[in-house]
């Protein structure tokens, strides 16, 4: 009998569809909270949650991606530099699924895109693997314990420290995870690598590794270039591609390649890799897309989506990309660890470049439990992880081993370095290694040469040091700027010393001349630029707001590990303390784009240098200024014109030119009177572009804008509607900040709202906002299989109220 079933089952294995399956595997899990809990207090953690016979029905239900610390509360005895959110704790996932009986003699694998973190899995009550770092994607084996034709439960524990991070990390489940099937032969885990060695107009050679698991001498592996109509065999080859179309900015073309693993002739394993072939290289000069010099307009981005916390979603990743290439961005830097592999397939097919960051710190800790408790016995292993995750990436362009690491100031400290860059370039000899660098000395006393490419973080000052002594390394500015300012805030007298903590209300001024002791304003970092024309680009800190780390109200006190200089260091620790307590912030000021994804002023000092053949012209501040009748008001302009005139209510306050390293424009000595403050740009003398702020009249309505008002019912897509507050005139009023409730109709839900203000606790999943400086943003998301008109309605005391409607198909 037994014999019988054996049988049966293997031929029906054999005769179904022998290929591997891939199964999203983000639906129905139960969760439960144990150790810190939100409200602040601690519940035990029984023995036993990974039992296959525990009862988890009364476990609350959900999808992953989930982020269970967005969920708040806010709590004012959390830290500021983790976002004063309940991040913290124990979070257990379980999930039951029923097997098919054809699962036997399959081989079944769960990847994990992320988990955060410090992971631990179990298949029906057996252990089966962990994971330490929550930035990594991980596969686990789960064949010795797979069950078919029975039910299987899966049990993930993951736990966060407290004080393991610098920044809101988020916790939980928070990336996809997908279930594996596969045939004992088929393509290993992240097993293909394509490189292009040689590319020319008429021809590209295309270089293919593919590993095999449980490959013998009957194995056979078939590669194809699908758009190309081209095919070869073998487990290392080379394919030609006439006429390639190259992956570049302008046009990020992808390929896709198909690997065919057959078995004794039957086909056992197919495979789609997406790739792109274009050529990369890095001088003395600068860098090298294709032959053609690119200077890189980065962003350095942390992995939060602002109110959706941490849980990915491929279209808030897009959104964020689509904003930051309107203003000229062509690169992102994923500080300071791995990414979503979402982000990456968006950057290949939207043409962006990117640097792959691996690590924050390596063997000594920034954050009493952060990942220095795990470096020694896996640096190798998550390293190996993200290089081979990514590599086959269009737009990855270079790897980084670590940002401002502890090691690194003394020669001591190379050695550690050079092991990371030896790893990298063992799995990938494509693309250059670098590092961000914050320690002066670091750029001559060797640790330079441990790296490819070096990067400073906020060293302007330093880059013709930098090339006096090392001429032919290619150099650029890693991490720079930092300037901190709130949307829509603008504090008097206007100053252009770069001073911590101006202002009321822990905002800071958007005039975007602040920036901590370490850091710049944009100009000074676009001079060095200039000045220094083999400087490759700069990556700005950051693109967007994210949670956590609200500099120069953050109680981090790691803030300090920033200073090189002990004078600068002592201002900020007496800085720090005398802001002591419990303060308010938990986001961050850095972002030229704030949390919600709303333009701040410096968006348009960006937008102005990285995209010159845009006509655009900005004015700041608005101009609504009752208070200030009769007093000086300055009036700065960003333009990608060379020269502007200025008007008040009609009359002109004079026309200026930029002069050598000048990127603003600046009336320092406007005296405020209500009206209308006009600016038209020139270039080479020929009217430009031009801008107004006027002033409002009192609030009147709430207006409702979507950036989609067609979504797909897939239960993913999001619509983000801008929610504003307008006068009669429909200008919206800059200085509101009324409350607004949100109805919902159809088949949608509102999954966050939020508007940007880094001081709120309000809760980011509720039905009602308060708007921030004339704004808020309401996220809604499609129901799963359900089309139809969702209507989002908004009303406030006072306004007439607000309404839109979006088309779910
Ligand atoms: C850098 C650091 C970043 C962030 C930034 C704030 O030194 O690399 O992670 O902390 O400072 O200015």
């Amino acid at each position: 009998m037994k014999t019988w079933m054996m049988m049966a089952i293997l031929s029906l294995g054999a005769s179904a569809l022998a290929e591997r399956s891939t199964i999203n595997f983000n639906e129905d899990w139960r969760f439960a909270r144990f150790g810190a809990m939100p409200d602040g207090s601690e519940r035990a953690e029984p023995e036993g949650l990974e039992s296959a016979s525990l009862d988890d029905s009364q476990w609350r239900s959900l999808n992953v991606p989930h982020d269970w610390g967005i969920e708040g509360p806010f709590r004012d005895d959390l830290p500021n530099r983790t976002g004063k959110l309940p991040w913290a704790g124990i979070g257990w996932y379980r999930k039951t699924v029923d097997a098919p009986v054809s699962d036997a003699g399959k081989k079944i694998f769960i990847d994990f895109d992320g988990a955060m973190s410090d992971s631990k899995v179990w298949l029906n009550g057996e252990y089966v693997g962990e994971w330490p770092y929550g930035y990594s994607s991980f596969r686990l084996d789960l064949s010795n314990h797979w069950k078919p034709g029975e039910k299987n439960t899966i049990a993930v524990r993951l736990d966060n420290k407290p004080e393991s991070s610098r920044w809101y990390p988020g916790g939980g489940i928070y990336r996809n995870v997908r279930l594996v099937k596969t045939e004992p032969v088929h393509v290993d885990h992240w097993g293909i690598f394509v490189t292009t060695p040689d590319v020319s107009k008429k021809e590209a050679t295309i270089s293919i590794k593919t590993e095999v698991a449980g490959a013998d001498d009957h194995t056979i592996i078939l590669q194809e270039i699908v758009e190309a109509g081209v095919q070869g065999e073998g487990a290392h080859l080379q394919i030609k591609v006439a006429n390639p179309k190259l992956w570049s900015l302008e046009s990020p073309t992808l390929y896709t390649l198909k690997t065919t693993v057959k078995q004794n002739g039957i086909v056992v394993d197919v495979v789609e890799t997406s790739f792109g072939i274009r050529t990369i290289e890095y001088t003395s000069e600068g860098f090298f897309l294709n032959g053609k010099k690119v200077r890189m307009n980065g962003v350095c981005q942390h992995h939060d989506l602002g109110p959706l916390g941490s849980a990915i979603n491929t279209r808030a990743i897009e959104r964020q990309i689509e904003i930051l290439q309107e203003m000229g961005v062509n690169a992102i830097r994923t500080a300071h660890n791995p990414p979503a592999p979402e982000l990456l397939d968006l950057c290949d097919r939207m043409g962006i470049l990117v640097q792959v960051e691996a690590f924050d710190c390596w063997e000594k800790s920034k954050a009493p439990n952060d990942y220095a408790r795990h470096f020694p016995e896996w640096h190798e292993k998550d390293l190996r992880a993200m290089i081979k995750r990514d590599r086959n990436h269009a737009s990855v362009v270079m790897w980084s081993t670590g940002n401002e690491t502890r090691e690194m100031k003394k020669k001591e400290d190379a050695p550690v370095s050079q092991m990371l860059t030896d790893i990298a370039k063992s799995e990938d000899s494509t693309r250059p290694i670098t590092y961000g660098c914050n320690a002066p000395n670091a750029g001559w006393n060797g640790f330079q040469k441990t790296t490819d490419l070096f990067g400073y973080n906020y060293k302007p000052h330093l880059y013709q040091k930098f090339r006096n002594v090392n001429p032919m390394q290619p150099f650029y500015g890693s991490e720079t700027a930092s300037t901190v300012s709130s949307r829509g805030e603008y504090f008097f007298p206007v100053s252009d010393e770069k001073h911590l903590g101006q202002g009321g209300d822990f905002q800071v001024s958007s005039y975007d001349l602040t920036a901590p002791p370490w850091a710049n304003n944009p100009d000074i970092e676009f001079a060095a630029q200039d000045k220094y024309p083999w400087v490759f680009g700069e990556f700005v800190w950051t693109g967007f707001d994210y949670i956590g780390e609200p500099t120069p109200y953050n109680q981090d006190k790691t803030n300090l590990l920033n200073f090189s200089d002990p004078a600068e260091r002592k201002r900020m620790e007496e800085e720090l303390e005398r802001l002591g307590g419990n303060i308010p912030p938990r986001s961050s000021y850095f972002g030229i784009v704030d949390l919600c994804g709303f333009k701040k002023d410096r968006f348009y000092i960006y937008q102005a240098r990285w995209r010159p053949e845009l006509p655009m012209a900005h004015i700041l501040p608005h101009w609504n200024w009752p208070e200030r009748i009769g007093e000086v008001t300055p009036v700065h302009v960003y333009t990608s014109g060379d020269e502007a005139e200025l008007f008040l209510n009609g009359k002109s306050l004079g026309r200026k030119r930029k002069g050598e390293f000048e990127y603003r424009l600046r009336w320092d000595d406007v005296v405020y009177e209500p009206g209308e403050v006009k600016v038209v740009a020139y270039k080479d003398g020929k009217i430009w572009a031009e801008d107004l702020q006027k002033t409002t009249g009192n609030s009147a309505k709430l207006e409702l804008v979507a950036d989609r008002s067609e979504i797909a019912a897939d239960g993913q897509d999001l619509s983000f509607i801008t929610v504003r507050v307008v006068d009669a005139e429909g200008l919206v009023v800059p200085r509101s900040h009324n409350s607004v409730q949100f109805k919902i109709e159809g088949p949608g839900e509102i999954i966050a709202v939020g508007n940007g203000d880094p001081t709120s606790h309000e809760s980011f999943h509720a039905l009602e906002r308060r708007v921030f400086n004339g704004l808020a943003l309401v996220v809604v998301r499609s129901v799963k299989g359900e089309s139809g008109s969702v209507v989002v309605k908004a009303d406030s005391d006072g306004l007439a109220a607000g309404e839109i409607e979006i088309e779910v198909k």
